[in-house]
């Protein structure tokens, strides 16, 4: 038997549930074998005594080198984001690719292709559909498809992103007949647009309002909504970053009667708070995210339901807004409105350190299930799990060697993002990545950079087993066209 390229040697490994001691093996980019005293004559050798090793992250809600509605781009380009994923342990990545009202996704989808191709991470993209035509869905969207994109996502609020009941019908149905998975924001949008009104009129302009303007009851709405419809048409759904504990109920409750509904959160809603956005000065701002960080009181109920697997996945919601420049939160000036800065913060570093201490070093989770939430679980519900999210026989080598007693204070420059700040700086965290490893190579060792330009590969997805609707219309009445 030929030998192995890589060993990794003598660490914790999380693997089928558990963690034991023994090796990995990687032949040709690929996990070959897991176990004890495997033979290293002719392999690379990566010592990991003392270190956990889990399988690489799969983030699969971040947006990275987006074109925005106003022409403009967001900072975080695919290169600045490799380095800030395999700083924080993450090894794949599913990013979206954007549809501006009026116009299509082809084009967008190519382009987006290029620009992550540049990047040393491997990728995926969700296909954002904001304006569900016929020319996009029936033309368009199958060329998408068959490209390698296995899911949509649609925004129930922003202008100018929201679908109405109507269009989220389409892309239901749409997704139905391709075999896609469907990615929901959750919110709103009349409630929110006619709260944040009544907010401005009173003068209540401050970054704090972000949240007045959006409270969990908008969220709750819409989230029922969304499955209410998704099981109208039989579609499996995600629900994406839930907020709350009051949010989540909804998903349980769809779950309980056995639909395909999934929910994740993101760490902004495990540590930050509503308070945040109330420093003072215009500093709130760089906490401005929808849905909005919840009050403190509001965090464990959130664990509960991470430990339940109502949540099933941690994803960061990475967003690459500076605080300053022409680009950032300030872009409108220091004393903007709330309802006038970008949402979103960036995490992509900050992810798994925070959930390991947080989750992990605190005892409110164990290893096993910090690793189901941000790598195997994301990997599985992306139709990925044949490649990414675990360490098994036949997987892409993608590794961290954690080292769980490195106790670490987060700083913007530990994020190595092209974003001018974090809203995690001065968190105390304890549990750190000290090695990537992707597809078998070292790609970051001890925050220093080695994976080259264009290393990063486009993962083409077919329609999966967890986009697969379950069969069960109401009266068995399959609803053909005319669409609504
Ligand atoms: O505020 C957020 N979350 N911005 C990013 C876009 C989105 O809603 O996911
Ligand atoms: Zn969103
Ligand atoms: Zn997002």
């Amino acid at each position: 038997m030929a030998g192995y390229e890589l060993v990794v040697r003598g660490g914790m490994v999380a693997a089928g549930g558990g963690v034991r001691r023994c090796d990995v093996g990687v032949r040709g980019g690929r996990i070959a074998a897991v176990g004890e005293e495997l033979p290293v004559e002719g392999a690379r050798i990566v010592e990991a005594d003392g270190l956990l090793v889990l399988p690489g992250g799969v983030d699969t809600h971040c947006h990275i080198e987006e074109p925005q509605s106003d022409g403009s781009i967001h900072e975080e380009s695919f290169t600045t984001a490799s380095h800030s994923a395999f700083a924080g342990g993450t090894t794949t990545l599913v990013c979206f690719t954007p549809q501006f009202k009026g116009g299509g996704i082809l084009e967008q989808h190519r382009a987006n292709r290029e620009r992550a191709a540049r990047g040393m991470i491997d990728h995926s993209f969700h296909q954002v559909i904001t304006d569900p035509t016929p020319a996009v869905m029936d033309t368009e969207l199958p060329q998408v498809v068959a490209d390698g994109v296995a899911s949509l996502k649609a925004f129930l609020t922003y202008d100018p992103l929201h679908l109405t009941d109507a269009e989220f019908l389409r892309v239901l149905l749409a997704a139905r007949r391709h075999g896609l998975m469907v990615h929901v924001h959750c919110e709103n949008h009349d409630a929110i647009h006619w709260r944040q009104q009544a907010l401005l009129a009173a003068g209540m302009t401050a970054p704090k309002y972000h949240a007045w303007a959006r409270p969990p009851v908008v969220e709750r709405e819409a989230t029922h909504r969304a499955i209410a419809l998704a099981e109208l048409v039989d579609q499996p759904v995600q629900v994406f970053h839930v907020s709350c504990a009051e949010v989540a109920e909804e998903i349980a409750h769809a779950q309980a009667r056995g639909l395909k509904v999934w929910g994740e959160t993101c760490p902004q809603y495990l540590v930050l708070t509503a308070e945040d956005m109330d420093r003072p000065g215009f500093e709130g701002a760089k906490f401005i995210c929808s849905p909005a960080p919840r009050q403190a009181g509001e965090h464990e109920g959130t664990w509960e339901m991470l430990r339940r697997g109502t949540l099933s996945v941690v994803s960061s919601d990475h967003c690459g807004f500076s605080f300053g420049g022409d680009r950032g939160k300030a872009r409108n000036g220091r004393d903007a409105s709330f309802d006038a800065i970008p949402n979103g913060i960036p995490g992509l570093a900050a992810r798994l350190p925070i959930l390991f201490s947080e989750g992990v070093s605190k005892g409110r989770i164990d290893l096993a299930r910090f690793v189901a939430l941000t790598a195997t679980e994301p990997a599985r519900i992306a139709g990925l799990s044949h490649r990414k999210g675990a360490i098994a026989p036949g997987l892409d080598a993608d590794l961290v060697l954690w080292d769980p007693a490195k106790e670490v204070t987060l700083t913007n420059a530990l994020m190595q993002h092209a974003i001018d700040y974090t809203p995690y700086e001065g968190l105390a965290v304890k549990g750190w990545p000290v090695m990537t490893i992707a597809r078998g190579e070292v790609a970051m060792e001890q925050g220093r950079m080695l994976a080259p330009p264009g290393s990063g590969r486009w993962l083409p997805r077919d329609a999966s087993e967890t986009a697969r609707p379950l069969g069960r219309l109401p009266d068995g009445f399959e609803a053909a066209p005319p669409l609504p």
